[in-house]
């Protein structure tokens, strides 16, 4: 099935992400979220980001323009009910992604894909919120969504080959490159990935270095783009504390154990870019 037309629940970083580089690829896109301060958020976000584009000369006005009509928004899935593709970009709370999936599975047509963003919750659990789970498959886009080129694919037990297929040619068609992972904690980048950023907030706990140092050593000493304390600022530290627990519970390691000054930091509501304050203010 090639996929003409998306429903994306989530008109956060994530999910407004989605929508853009659905859009410019030249897809029909609806954004939905629960109240219309988010989408309008949202719409905000993507308006900015594709008038940049155009500053640099990247996209033409016109391509803009055309890529903006062809978002439609809403409230509920009733907005976007003849989608080709449903994915659920909503925060990672298993009871918020249940309502979501639930929805989508009755509004859809029975051929439709259902998928989740999710980062740190079991695809093949979400499957069971759904139908038919043989649709259903984690697409999971990396943050900042426009600016980097991958997605993991993500097979749960039951996602059928046909699934997997629709979903690689989705991502490519909206320029991206799949690679297919088994549903397993922290799938491929985040088990790998995540360790690292706890690492270097272990090592500003322990006065190693100021975080300003310990970003600098990364990016100059490893080559990152970003170091990786403002890169859990940019995930959000309330997202990486969670990837952490659940790489640490569902692999049963206390080595992924999330370091202590994450969970102090968001205790203080301090999560990152999103609340102008991590491990750096903005
Ligand atoms: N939203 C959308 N686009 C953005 C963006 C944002 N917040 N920040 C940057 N971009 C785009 C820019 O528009 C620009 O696009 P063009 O090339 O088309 O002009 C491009 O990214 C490069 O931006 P800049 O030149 O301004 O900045 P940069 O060269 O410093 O790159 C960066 C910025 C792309 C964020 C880079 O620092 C980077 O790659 N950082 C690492 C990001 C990363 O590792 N992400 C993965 C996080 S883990 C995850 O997402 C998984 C999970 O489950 C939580």
């Amino acid at each position: 099935m090639k996929v003409q037309k998306v429903l994306v629940a989530g008109a956060g970083q994530m999910g407004a992400g989605i929508v853009q580089v659905a859009v410019v690829a030249g897809l029909q896109a609806t954004m939905i979220d629960v109240a219309d301060e988010f989408v309008a958020k949202g719409m905000a976000g993507i308006e900015k980001q594709l008038g940049r584009a155009v500053d640099k000369g990247r996209i033409s006005a016109d391509k803009r323009d055309a890529a903006l009509g062809r978002i439609t928004t809403g409230l509920d899935v009733s907005a976007g009910a003849d989608a080709d593709l449903f994915i659920e970009a909503a925060p990672e709370s298993l009871v918020v992604k249940r309502g979501l999936l639930e929805n989508a599975a009755v509004a859809l047509r029975p051929e439709a894909i259902i998928a989740t963003n999710t980062s740190s919750l079991s695809v093949t659990t979400l499957a069971g919120f759904v139908a038919r789970p043989e649709r259903f498959v984690g697409i999971h886009f990396f943050n900042p969504v426009p600016a980097m080129a991958l997605v993991e694919v993500v097979r749960g037990a039951a996602t059928a080959d046909d699934t997997v297929a629709a979903a690689r040619g989705f991502c490519e068609a909206v320029g991206k490159t799949p690679i297919t992972v088994k549903d397993s904690p922290g799938f491929v980048v985040n088990r790998i990935l995540f360790p690292m950023i706890n690492g270097a907030a272990q090592a500003l706990a322990e006065g190693v270095a100021s975080a300003a140092d310990i970003d600098t050593g990364l990016k100059l000493g490893a080559n990152f783009p970003m170091g990786p304390l403002a890169l859990a600022d940019l995930v959000g530290l309330d997202t990486t504390k969670a990837i952490l627990e659940t790489l640490e519970r569902d692999l049963g390691d206390a080595g992924y154990r999330p370091c202590p000054l994450l969970g102090e930091l968001v205790a203080a509501g301090k999560l990152g870019r999103k609340s102008g304050e991590g491990f750096f203010t903005y």
